[in-house]
């Protein structure tokens, strides 16, 4: 929002910078003119590119998705995370993560990928064609993150009735 104004804020002001320049500048010799346009110009130009920058770096803060996505440990993150599963992915990943439609999540075998961002990114968009559907539509960035987090501690629990492993090896970074 605050980026659109600065961008059509942009036209507006070098035009007033223009009329402004003009004035100043009008009785001066032509290569002090010209100098007198171009540097305010380009200081103008510099402003919008740190202020874009900045309005980026903003509201990127805060903001959850695939690249954000952290380990969290916080006892409140995870029991919200374990009611999110209990109600929504148990009838596939059974109640203790041990796998039945869907794969084991304890296990160190994963389709597509074990870390943190890889199983944010499989919760959030889905896998196409599967019955695991994209549960940004019903789940919140922060409910995916906590679910997330739910998941990726569930790993070494070795419950009983675990399916066999399906994927690949993923080894967990230090
Ligand atoms: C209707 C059944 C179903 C439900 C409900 C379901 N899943 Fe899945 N899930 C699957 C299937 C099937 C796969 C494997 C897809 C494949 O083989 O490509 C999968 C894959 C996954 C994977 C990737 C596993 C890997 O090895 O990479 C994760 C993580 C996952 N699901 C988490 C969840 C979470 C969290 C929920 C609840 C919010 C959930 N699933 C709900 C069926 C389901």
């Amino acid at each position: 929002m605050l980026h659109t104004l600065l961008f059509w804020g942009l036209p507006l002001l070098f035009a007033g910078l223009l009329v402004w320049l003009r004035r100043r500048l009008a009785s001066r010799k032509p290569w002090l003119r010209m100098i007198g346009y171009v540097v305010p110009g380009y200081a103008l130009l510099g402003a919008y590119q740190l202020l874009s920058d900045r309005l980026s770096a903003l509201e990127k803060a805060g903001r959850i998705d695939e690249e954000t996505v952290t380990v969290l440990s916080e006892p409140a993150v995870l029991q919200q995370g374990k009611t999110i599963y209990d109600t929504r992915c148990v009838s596939c990943h059974g109640a203790q993560g041990e796998g039945a439609v869907g794969p084991n999540l304890t296990d160190d075998y994963w389709i597509y990928g074990g870390s943190i961002r890889d199983i944010f990114r499989t919760i959030r968009h889905g896998i196409p064609n599967t019955p695991m559907v994209a549960w940004k539509h019903s789940l919140t960035d922060e409910e995916q993150q906590a679910v997330s987090n739910y998941i990726y501690r569930l790993r070494g629990t070795n419950p009983p009735n675990s399916k066999p492993p399906q994927g690949f090896l993923y080894v967990r970074g230090k």
